[in-house]
This record gives structure tokens, C-alpha cells and sequence, in this order.
């Protein structure tokens, strides 16, 4: 294989315009997974006692099966490139971030989850997503990406990657409050609290939105710019509908609490 600029510049301009697709499907209604899932809405409810209207599975597996092509696919092609290329420290570095990101929630997060049974539906259009991103990012740093020796010095990368790590402790840390609402095999919704929760009702979808705009400035490339859009327009939306939902459901939700941005959105 070799670089084609002209697929990267094809499959990064696709990902925008999913993104805006995604964003004018999803302004009004949310994606049905979750609190937002029809039959599941109200919450205090045993959602087992309730017939589904699609297949699920399980949550942990449903992540893991999902998330996993993520870090598959660039670890394929890096294990597949011959002759194998000893890459600049900026390029590893990079590749580090997006896997270990993608490692995380493969791995560790699906292992941990304690969520609702998910529609499988969701599930196969989500794991078709992370083969396509895997795919352009991996391609994009394996066969693309040139970067000057000392990269890792540069203020382009090292504000991405500060931006990213903020993004991904928040992400991370947001996960693990969210985790703690609920004991194993409960189902229950109730209001977030602590770190960013106390100013957005979004924080981890923040985060990841901070991690991937991070990524972004730090590999400087259209891929990761066009990935990190996308997130933006998929999480955006979500945390808007949470913030709404929270509203609606908990009389006692704090008022000063914005959906997204702390302080202003
Ligand atoms: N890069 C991207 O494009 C992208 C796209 C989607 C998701 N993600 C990331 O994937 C992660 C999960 O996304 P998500 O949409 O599933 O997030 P979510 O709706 O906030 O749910 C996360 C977990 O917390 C539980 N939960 C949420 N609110 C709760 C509450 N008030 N009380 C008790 N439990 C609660 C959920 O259970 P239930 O499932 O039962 O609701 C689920 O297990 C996030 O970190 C997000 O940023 C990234």
C-alpha cells in the first residue's frame, strides 16, 4: 500500500459531511440508546419488565464489539505495512494517543459499564464507524503523515496533546462518576455529581470532544480534524438531549448547570 492523498482528502471531507447529517438528523430527537430509548424512558422503571422492541445486547459486550475496531484496525495496518517504517517520535507518539484512547474504551470502559441492554442496530452502525475512522486515521499516520524530527517540540503538538490529556482525564473521570449512580444490575437514573457534572450536564461527552479537537492541533492533519467535527456534531446533540431530559425528569436538577460548556452552553 502507499498514500493516496487524494482518499484521505475523500474520506476526511465524507466524515464532515456525516457530521452535519448527523447533526441535522439528531437537533430535535435523540439517538434512541440509553435514557433516550422509547420504552425505557421512565426512569424507577425495571426495563426488563418491558418487551424490546429491537434486539439488544448486553452492554459490556455491545461496547467491546463496537469500540474494538477502533484499535484494531490501525494496530492491523502498522503489524501489515512492509517494509515495516520506523516512524519520527511524532507519529508514534500520535498513534500512542489514539490507540490508547481506543484501548480504553475497548477494553476497559465496555469491561466496566453497568448500562442498559443496547440495540443492535446501534451497535453494527457503530462498529461500521470505527472500522472507517480506524481505517482513515491508521492509514493517514501509517502511510501519510510526515513530521519534522523534533515535532514532539513543537507548540502545535505539545498544546493538542495537553488539550487531549485534559480531555481524556474528564472523559475518564466523568465515566467512573457516572458508573458510581448505579449499583451492579440496577438501571436507575439519577442526577450527576461531582467534578464537571456541577457545571454541564455533558462532561464526559466534553471531554471527549476536548481530547479529540487535542488530537487534532497536535497531529495537525485533515483526518483528525475532520474525527474530531464529527464528535463534536454526535456528542454535541446528546448532551443537549441529557440536559433536557434531566430538566424534565428531576425538579430538584440544578439550574445553573449548562448542557455542554461550562458557563455558556
Ligand atoms: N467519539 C464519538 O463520536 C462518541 C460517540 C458516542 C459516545 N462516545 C463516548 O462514549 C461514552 C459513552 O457514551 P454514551 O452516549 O453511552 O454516554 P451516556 O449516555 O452519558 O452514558 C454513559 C453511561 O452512564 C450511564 N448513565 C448515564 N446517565 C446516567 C444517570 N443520570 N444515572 C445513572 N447512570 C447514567 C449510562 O447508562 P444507560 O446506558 O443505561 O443510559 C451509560 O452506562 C462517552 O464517554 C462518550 O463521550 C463517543
Amino acid at each position: 500500500m502507499q498514500c493516496w492523498p487524494s482518499l484521505v482528502m475523500t474520506l476526511s471531507a465524507l466524515m464532515a459531511l456525516l457530521g452535519v447529517l448527523h447533526l441535522w438528523l439528531f437537533r430535535h430527537q435523540p439517538t434512541y440508546y440509553g435514557k433516550h430509548e422509547p420504552r425505557q424512558s421512565r426512569p424507577g422503571k425495571n426495563p426488563a419488565a418491558r418487551t424490546p422492541r429491537c434486539t439488544h445486547l448486553p452492554s459490556r459486550c455491545a461496547w467491546f464489539l463496537q469500540e474494538l475496531p477502533s484499535f484494531l484496525v490501525p494496530a492491523l495496518l502498522l503489524a501489515l505495512r512492509k517494509p515495516p517504517r520506523f516512524a519520527p517520535l511524532g507519529c508514534r507518539l500520535l498513534a500512542g494517543m489514539f490507540c490508547g484512547h481506543y484501548f480504553y474504551r475497548t477494553f476497559i470502559y465496555s469491561f466496566f459499564q453497568r448500562g442498559r441492554p443496547f440495540p443492535l442496530k446501534i451497535v453494527f452502525f457503530g462498529a461500521l464507524f470505527c472500522i472507517y475512522n480506524g481505517f482513515l486515521q491508521g492509514y493517514y499516520m501509517i502511510y501519510c503523515a510526515e513530521y519534522p524530527d523534533d515535532w514532539c517540540k513543537d507548540i502545535r503538538f505539545l498544546s493538542g496533546l495537553l488539550l487531549f490529556l485534559s480531555g481524556m482525564g474528564i472523559n475518564i473521570h466523568s465515566d467512573f462518576l457516572l458508573r458510581q449512580l448505579r449499583k451492579p444490575g440496577e438501571f436507575t437514573y439519577k442526577i450527576p455529581q461531582g467534578g464537571l457534572f456541577a457545571y454541564v450536564s455533558g462532561a464526559n461527552f466534553f471531554g471527549e470532544i476536548l481530547e479529540w479537537f487535542g488530537y487534532a492541533i497536535a497531529s495537525w492533519s485533515l483526518p483528525a480534524l475532520a474525527f474530531a467535527f464529527f464528535t463534536l456534531s454526535c456528542v454535541g446533540p446528546r448532551a443537549y438531549h441529557h440536559h433536557r431530559y434531566y430538566h424534565k425528569t428531576f425538579t430538584a436538577y440544578p439550574r445553573s448547570r449548562k448542557a455542554l460548556i461550562p458557563f455558556i452552553f
